[in-house]
């Protein structure tokens, strides 16, 4: 006899199954896990890859998922929503170690180095979820090989939705090869929009005034030459941020076609 909740039991009649090695909530509408890794899957940081568990029909349910450990780890890492009703992540919450999900090996995404020209300042840009594939690219040495300035700007309406990130920052800057990589190159501006924190404000608002330029003692404004972008968020956010780039003359970019910035969705829908 097993305790595996009867939802996750048949991935394991599966080739893609994957186990669940560790479960984390961080807030009653976010958790984190990590599940094994498929030996012969490679990814690039950023990249992202269908998972799932088998649905009530026998058929798998599978979603877009950010992979948000590095290419480098011998597990995958994944920050997830709960969404009460959500065919998927109504079940996927109640994941325990040991128990199986479904991971379609194929990964894919625009937002990776390769879609990005060379530049000196990148900016990673995230709301909610939105962080899942910078906490990939954060723990990415390239990401510290190639720029001499990141700056991380995550935006939640609350404190407590920050708190995954603001985790993983912690455990970077003392990490002993990453730490001595980043040295005095990451710049960190988490914010909120509906509780009250050291730093508040919309990505696109603290852009546009100027302030979070200010804050942190960044040299202002946006250049095609000197600046780099990663985009992800709901889909307002992403055409917002996209215009103030583009007005400063930022191209966005693909992997067939590198340029100034590239963005993904960091899901589909108007919000819950
Ligand atoms: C390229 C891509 C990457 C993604 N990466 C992630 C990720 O790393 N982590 C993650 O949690 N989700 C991610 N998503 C969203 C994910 O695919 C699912 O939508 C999510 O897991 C909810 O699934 P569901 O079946 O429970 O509900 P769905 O039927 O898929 O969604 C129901 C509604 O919930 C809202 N919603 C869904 N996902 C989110 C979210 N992440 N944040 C806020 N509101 C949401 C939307 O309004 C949506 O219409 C990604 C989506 C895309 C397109
Ligand atoms: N977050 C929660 O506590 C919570 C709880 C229960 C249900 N929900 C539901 O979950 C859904 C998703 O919520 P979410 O908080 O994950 O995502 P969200 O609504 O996209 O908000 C995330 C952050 O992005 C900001 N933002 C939204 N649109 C923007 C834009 N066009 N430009 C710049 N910044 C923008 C928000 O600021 P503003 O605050 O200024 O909009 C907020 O700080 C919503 O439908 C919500 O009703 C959320």
């Amino acid at each position: 006899m097993t305790d595996t909740p009867a939802s996750t039991r048949p991935a394991t009649l599966l080739p893609d199954a994957q186990t669940v090695t560790e479960v984390k909530h961080w807030t009653d509408r976010l958790f984190s896990f990590r599940v094994t890794r498929p030996q012969s899957l490679r990814f690039r940081s950023g990249e992202f890859v269908m998972i799932g568990l088998m649905g009530e029909n026998g058929r798998p349910l599978l979603r877009a998922y950010s992979i948000a450990s590095p290419a480098w780890d011998d597990e995958l890492e994944f920050y997830s929503i709960k969404v009460p009703d959500g065919p998927l992540t109504s079940k996927l919450q109640h994941i325990q170690p040991g128990d199986q999900i479904i991971l379609r090996p194929k990964p894919v995404g625009t937002l990776v180095h390769d879609a990005l020209l060379p530049g000196k300042r990148l900016w990673l840009l995230a709301t909610g979820t939105g962080f899942a594939p910078f906490a990939s690219l954060l723990r990415e040495p390239e990401t510290w090989e190639k720029y001499d300035q990141v700056v991380m700007m995550h935006t939640c309406r609350e404190v407590a939705e920050l708190a995954y990130g603001q985790e993983l920052v912690a455990k970077l800057r003392e990490d002993e090869l990453i730490g001595e990589l980043i040295g005095d190159k990451l710049f960190y501006y988490p914010t909120t929009t509906r509780e009250d924190f050291s730093h508040m404000g919309r990505v696109t608002d603290n852009l546009t005034s100027g302030k979070v330029f200010r804050d942190l003692g960044l040299e202002e404004g946006l250049t095609a030459e000197r600046d780099r972008a990663m985009i992800c968020g709901s889909l307002a956010f992403n055409v917002d941020v996209k215009a103030i780039l583009e007005a400063a003359g930022l191209r966005e970019g693909a992997n067939s076609d590198p340029g100034h910035f590239v963005v993904e969705k960091a899901f589909v829908g108007d919000g819950i």
